[in-house]
């Protein structure tokens, strides 16, 4: 069986993946909030409070253990942020582009005193730093799809979930009916002509409608999951199904 994962143009297995991918993060992380919110029209804003508040109940937990992988530039965490009780234990936001990470940092930086804060933490997602069983939420916005191999991710996220731990995978999809093809002129032709304008031929703007069109359809990311071992596995689609929020749990007993 073919393994599924992120393959950027040229890339020929998951360590030229990975560093293709982080190579086109560090270079688009100067504009990456900019062009993420125009090009959005802010609605990724509305996507990752959405997710947010569909963990409330973890999230106002003040000793509840969060991690945000694939944290880019923070605008994730800076919603969970958001959600979590004052003097809460800080937020764990990881990313293994570095300067994607150092925007999240200074971003992180500027909360109050008092506020519950989040952590930078260099690392890839396939390779977590750590503990087995050490945490009650992971979420990941707009990167799980860049994974060199989305089963690795998924084991590799159960193993630092406890049981009972809850998954939150935010993403694109591909709606179908008349919105979808609407969309797919968008997404397919404006998104990436204006993307490499700003970003030049080789940016994940080229890259970002390949990548959605080869990740898996929420039928087949649901069974991985399910194959994976989490449980309540299900996926909410969000504005027509352009995006989706898939979640699951670690059982509490195997
Ligand atoms: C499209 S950005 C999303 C950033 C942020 N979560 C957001 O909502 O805007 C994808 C991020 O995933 C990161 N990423 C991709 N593969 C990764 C991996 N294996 N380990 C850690 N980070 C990874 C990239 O470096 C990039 O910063």
């Amino acid at each position: 069986m073919t393994t599924l994962g992120a393959r950027p143009a040229g890339a020929k297995d998951e360590a030229d993946t990975a560093w293709a991918v982080r190579r086109m993060f560090d270079a688009i992380a100067p504009r990456y909030d900019l062009l993420n919110h125009v090009l959005s029209a802010n609605v990724d804003r509305l996507w990752r409070r959405r997710t947010a508040r569909r963990f409330g109940a973890v999230l106002a937990r003040p000793d509840a253990a969060v991690l945000d992988i694939c944290c880019g530039t923070g605008d994730m965490t800076m919603a969970l942020l958001k959600r979590r009780p004052r003097g809460g234990r800080p937020v764990l936001a990881a990313d293994f582009a570095r300067e994607m990470l150092s925007r999240a940092a200074r971003k992180f930086g500027g909360r109050e005193a008092g506020e519950a804060g989040a952590v930078a933490l260099e690392a890839d997602a396939l390779h977590l730093p750590l503990r087995a069983e050490s945490l009650d939420l992971i979420v990941t916005a707009f990167g799980f799809r860049n994974l060199a191999n989305y089963e690795a991710g998924l084991r590799e996220f159960h193993r630092v979930l406890k049981p009972g731990g809850q998954l939150g995978i935010l993403d694109f999809a591909e709606p179908g009916g008349l919105v979808g093809k609407a969309y797919a002129v968008y997404f397919r032709r404006v998104l990436p002509a204006i993307g490499r304008m700003v970003c030049g031929k080789d940016g994940p703007y080229s890259y970002l409608p390949v990548s959605v069109g080869s990740f898996p359809p929420p039928n087949e990311m649901l069974a991985l999951m399910r194959g994976v071992g989490y449980e309540d596995c299900a996926w909410q689609p969000y504005t027509f199904g352009i995006a989706g929020l898939y979640t699951g749990a670690r059982p509490l007993v195997v």
